[in-house]
C-alpha cells in the first residue's frame, strides 16, 4: 500500500472504531528536539542507563543522576510540542473513544493539550521522596545541590521509572485493559523494546484490534503491524487526522 493508501485505510477504520488507543515513545518528541533513547544519536549511545537510570546509580552517585535529569529539564522546558502532539491532541478532542498511553516523561502531549495521558514512565517535571514517595510538585528546588524531603529528609528524586523499577501500578493497569479492548491500536515513535509497555501493542492485536505502526524506521513490532506508516509522526499523524476531519467535519 502506498502511504496515501495507507492513510485512506486508517480513516476508514478511525470512523468504525468503538475504541482507539494510541501508544508514544520517544519519537513522538523528536520533532520538539528532544532526544530519543536507542537511536545512533540517541541518550542510551552517549550516557550509561545503569549509571543515570537506576536505583543503584542513584545511590552510588546521586548528585550526578540529579544534575543529569536537571540537564533534561532544561531542554525540556525550553522545547515545544510539534505537529505529531498537536494532531493527537486534536483527535483526542474530536473522537471521545480515543485514548493516549505515553512512555514519554516530557509532558509534551499534555502541553499540546491531550488531556487524560496515561504516563507510564512517570514525568520528569515532578519529583518525589526516595525514601517515602512523597510528591513535591510545587517546591523551588535547586537545580545544582540536591534536596531533601520536607517530611522525612530523605532525597529528592525525579518522578520517572527507572531501569528495575515497577511501572506505577494505576497506569499500567489503565493500560493493558485498554490494549485489551481496544479495536484499534497504534504504536507511534517507539522501538517497543521496553516491556511492560512493548507488551501492550501484541495484547491489541492478540484481542483482535487491528495494529498501526507509525515511525519512520523498522521495530520488531513491525512485524506484527497490519499497517505501517514509515514517516516521523509530525508528518503522519496531521495528514491522518485532516483526512479523518474532512469525514466527520461536513
Ligand atoms: P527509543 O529511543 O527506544 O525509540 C524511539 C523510536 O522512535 C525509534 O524506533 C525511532 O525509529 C523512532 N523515531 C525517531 N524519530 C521519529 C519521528 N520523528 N517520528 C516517529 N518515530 C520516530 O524510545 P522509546 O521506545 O520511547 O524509559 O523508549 C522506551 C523507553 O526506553 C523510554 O520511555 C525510556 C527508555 O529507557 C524510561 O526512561 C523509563
Amino acid at each position: 500500500m502506498t502511504t496515501p493508501e495507507s492513510i485512506k485505510k486508517i480513516v476508514e477504520l478511525l470512523l468504525v472504531s468503538n475504541n482507539i488507543t494510541a501508544l508514544t515513545g520517544a519519537g513522538v518528541s523528536a520533532e520538539s528536539g528532544i532526544a530519543t533513547f536507542r537511536d545512533p544519536e540517541g541518550l542510551w549511545a552517549k550516557f550509561d542507563p545503569l549509571e543515570l537510570a537506576s536505583i543503584d546509580g542513584f545511590m552510588s552517585n546521586p548528585e550526578r543522576v540529579w544534575s543529569w535529569y536537571q540537564y533534561r529539564v532544561n531542554i525540556v522546558n525550553n522545547a515545544k510540542p510539534n505537529k505529531g502532539h498537536y494532531a493527537l491532541a486534536e483527535f483526542n478532542k474530536l473522537n471521545m473513544n480515543f485514548n493516549l498511553i505515553t512512555q514519554n516523561v516530557d509532558g509534551l502531549h499534555q502541553r499540546a493539550g491531550s488531556e487524560n495521558v496515561i504516563e507510564l514512565h512517570g514525568s520528569i517535571i515532578r519529583n518525589k521522596c526516595f525514601s517515602c514517595n512523597e510528591i513535591h510538585e510545587e517546591e523551588i528546588l535547586s537545580e545544582n545541590l540536591l534536596n531533601y524531603c520536607k517530611y522525612c529528609n530523605g532525597l529528592i528524586r525525579p518522578d520517572v521509572v527507572w531501569f528495575g523499577e515497577m511501572l506505577p501500578e494505576r497506569e499500567i493497569d489503565k493500560a493493558q485493559k485498554l490494549a485489551s479492548k481496544t479495536d484499534l491500536f497504534f504504536s507511534i515513535g517507539t522501538s517497543a523494546e521496553v516491556h511492560p509497555a512493548a507488551e501492550l501493542p501484541i495484547i491489541s492485536k492478540r484481542e483482535g484490534a487491528v495494529l498501526i505502526e507509525i515511525n519512520p524506521l523498522k521495530t520488531q513490532l513491525s512485524e506484527f503491524a497490519d499497517i505501517r506508516i514509515a514517516l516521523p509522526s509530525g508528518e503522519a499523524m496531521p495528514l491522518i487526522i485532516e483526512e479523518y476531519k474532512k469525514r466527520v467535519i461536513k
